[in-house]
């Protein structure tokens, strides 16, 4: 990306330094580099990774973009073609994100048309969470129950669905519920070794989306895809996949956006 050539301006939520909290700043529209798209949001949606980020959890791992602006996921018009589309926008460096009214997107990163009848915030709601559900239920292979730690967040949500509609007797796992056995486990919540392990001795089967197993198989990482996104579409559409959105922020409101909780995701809307 480099610095716009027209001197447009956007309204973005960003970070002044790793740790620090979001706040609403004015910035250069960024323009899109050999290879990029440059999209028009109508809508993100809110990971914890992108709380990471800020947090600095990955500041090893390549150039940030101060004002960082984070946001992996969302929706939005192409620039030039009017296409809209939605799917993952992560991209090096990293802080040039969705929580803002413009991104840029190599084009090779998992996008999608957003088909229609497709609410864009209901788009942008689907990539992260809802492909690593899906992956994490393919994954399960012929497993016929599953614990899911972690069954009410974005994953989760989607994750009891998918499991369910696979035919697995799914056992969701909240805050304070005691697990029990089963052929396979989805431990979407601990973030260090023992606590997974603890959580492993019930089911034969195990993942983790942290990447704490001393265990490579059970760590899991989401592959994204446009074949992914428009299976995902695909399912909303036909009313196969309910996708629970508990909060709808304003951009200019999204300020506490990683304070608040709830059931689903968390959408901010442009
Ligand atoms: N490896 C990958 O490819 C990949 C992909 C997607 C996500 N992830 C990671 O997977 C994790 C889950 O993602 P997400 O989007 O589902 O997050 P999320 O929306 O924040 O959901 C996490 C859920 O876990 C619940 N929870 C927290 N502590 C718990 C406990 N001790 N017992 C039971 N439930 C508990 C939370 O409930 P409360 O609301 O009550 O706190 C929340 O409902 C994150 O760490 C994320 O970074 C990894």
């Amino acid at each position: 990306m480099s610095v716009t050539r027209s001197g447009a301006r956007m309204w973005a939520m960003a970070a002044a330094d790793f740790g620090a909290e979001l706040e609403l700043v004015e910035l250069p529209e960024p323009e899109p580099g050999p290879g990029e798209l440059k999209v028009r949001l109508l809508a993100a949606s809110v990971n914890p990774f992108d709380r990471k980020v800020v947090d600095g959890m990955f500041r090893g791992s390549g150039e940030h973009r101060f004002p960082l602006v984070p946001g992996t996921d969302g929706a939005g018009e192409v620039i030039g073609s009017g296409e809209r589309i939605f799917g993952t926008f992560f991209h090096r460096p990293v802080g040039i994100g969705t929580y803002a009214e413009y991104v840029t997107v190599p084009a090779s990163n998992a996008l999608a048309p957003i088909p229609q009848g497709l609410d864009p915030a209901i788009a942008a709601a689907l990539p992260t969470a809802g492909m690593t559900a899906v992956q994490l239920v393919e994954a399960l292979g012929a497993a016929e129950s599953v614990l899911i730690v972690g069954a009410s967040g974005g994953v989760g949500s989607f994750a009891v669905q998918v499991a369910r509609a696979a035919g697995k007797r799914v056992i969701p796992v909240g805050r304070g519920d005691s697990l029990v056995e089963a052929d396979a486990l989805i431990d979407l919540v601990s973030t260090d070794r023992s606590s997974f392990e603890a959580n492993a001795r019930y089911a034969p089967l195990a993942f983790n989306t942290n990447y704490v197993s001393s265990d490579a198989a059970q760590n899991f990482g989401m592959k994204g895809s446009r074949a992914a996104l428009e299976h995902l579409a695909a399912l909303v559409l036909a009313g196969d996949l309910e996708v629970p959105i508990s909060r709808r922020l304003p951009l200019r409101g999204a300020v506490d956006v990683f304070a608040g909780r709830g059931p689903g995701k968390t959408v901010i809307i442009m």
